[in-house]
């Protein structure tokens, strides 16, 4: 087994990942630039050196986890299918290439078997809102969504946690506050702002939600409107939406749709000042759905709010779930 972008946020959560669910690994690579080499990392109580990625670091791989970015994985995914094994994106370089499967295991796991060597895991915020969204899909047939995320500072990266930390104790100091990630200062403020703006105003992230949504759901008339936020949380993104259905809902048979599905909670009693936290999320592979109410503006409406911890559910842990299911 490799993963490729072994150092970044996602990566060391791959490690521990496959570690804590007890993958069956032969032997581990640990793949990064050539700034990385040199380091150690730990996996099942011994350290492993991170070693240059090359065209030639996938030699008797089986499974390639990819978390380096859009180019490298565009640059040496092919590489790693020329060697024989099955690579798991989770850059967006492949997400929509009609040959490539994009697969949230407790949706639509059967895809997997569809793929060619590669099978990408999808954005962190359509990954999560899916997870509450797709069973109530379900149970009433979605037609589209409104939607606004809060989302956390590690989808960014490394270097983000870094950023807001800094930036915490610069405004705390009195000095003055210096940034190089995002493009204005985040601790402290929220950022209408994530990934890159298209001619329509809407930003590549939040046009995932749609595009991701209809190929993992397998639903082509699916219509999101999102608009994505950055916030000064450093873990677990967040996602208000409000979803109109084809029937008729009721609170009831949503609860329950909800409370079937696999890898979600439902933490939802407001009279006790109970609903889904980021910080409650952060570091657990489920999600949690809250504030569960008939949307008042939609015909066969519902709105909640979901959380869940992108570096697991919206990366790590979905991308070992897909390579579990390859050995299924
Ligand atoms: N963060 C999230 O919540 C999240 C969620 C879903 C998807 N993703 C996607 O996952 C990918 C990684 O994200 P991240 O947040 O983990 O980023 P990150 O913390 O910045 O880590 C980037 C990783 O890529 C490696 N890398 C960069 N340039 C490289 C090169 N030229 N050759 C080999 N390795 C190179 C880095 O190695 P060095 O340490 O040697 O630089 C590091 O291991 C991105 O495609 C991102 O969009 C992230």
């Amino acid at each position: 087994m490799a993963i490729v972008g072994a150092t970044g946020a996602v990566g060391i959560e791959m490690i521990r990942t496959l570690e804590r669910r007890n993958f069956p690994v032969g032997t581990l690579t640990l793949l990064a630039s050539a700034r990385s080499v040199g380091k150690k990392l730990a996996f099942r109580g011994r350290e492993i050196a991170v070693t240059e990625l090359t065209q030639d670091s996938f030699a008797g791989i089986d499974i390639a986890l990819f978390s380096a970015g859009g180019s490298i994985s565009r640059d040496f995914a092919p590489a790693a299918v020329r060697a024989g094994a099955v690579v798991v994106d989770n850059s967006s370089f492949f997400r929509m290439d009609p040959s490539v499967p994009l697969v949230v295991p407790e949706i639509n796991p059967e895809d997997v078997k569809a793929h060619t060597g590669i099978i990408a895991n999808p954005n962190c915020t359509t990954a999560i809102t899916l997870m509450a969204l797709y069973p109530l899909h379900q149970a009433f047939g979605v037609k589209r969504i409104f939607a606004s995320s809060y989302q956390a500072v590690s989808g960014t990266g490394a270097k983000a946690l870094e950023e807001l930390e800094k930036q915490v104790g610069q405004i705390v100091r009195g000095e003055p506050v210096t940034r190089e990630v995002y493009p204005h200062q985040i601790a402290f403020n929220v950022l209408p702002h994530v990934d890159s703006f298209l001619p329509t105003g809407y930003t590549k992230e939040e046009m995932k939600m749609e595009n991701e949504g209809r190929k993992i759901m397998h639903l082509p008339a699916f219509k999101a409107s999102v608009t994505c936020v950055r916030v000064p949380v450093y873990r677990s993104h967040s996602i208000a939406v409000s979803a109109e259905f084809e029937r008729p809902v009721s609170l009831e048979a949503a609860r329950e749709a909800l409370a079937k599905a696999p890898g979600l909670d439902i933490v939802d009693d407001p009279a006790n000042k109970a609903y889904p936290q980021p910080l409650h999320t952060s570091e657990r592979d489920n999600c949690a759905v809250g504030r569960l109410r008939l949307d008042c503006a939609l015909e066969n409406g519902l709105a909640f709010w979901v959380s869940g911890d992108q570096l697991l559910k919206g990366a790590a842990l979905n991308a070992v779930q897909i390579a579990e299911e390859l050995l299924r």
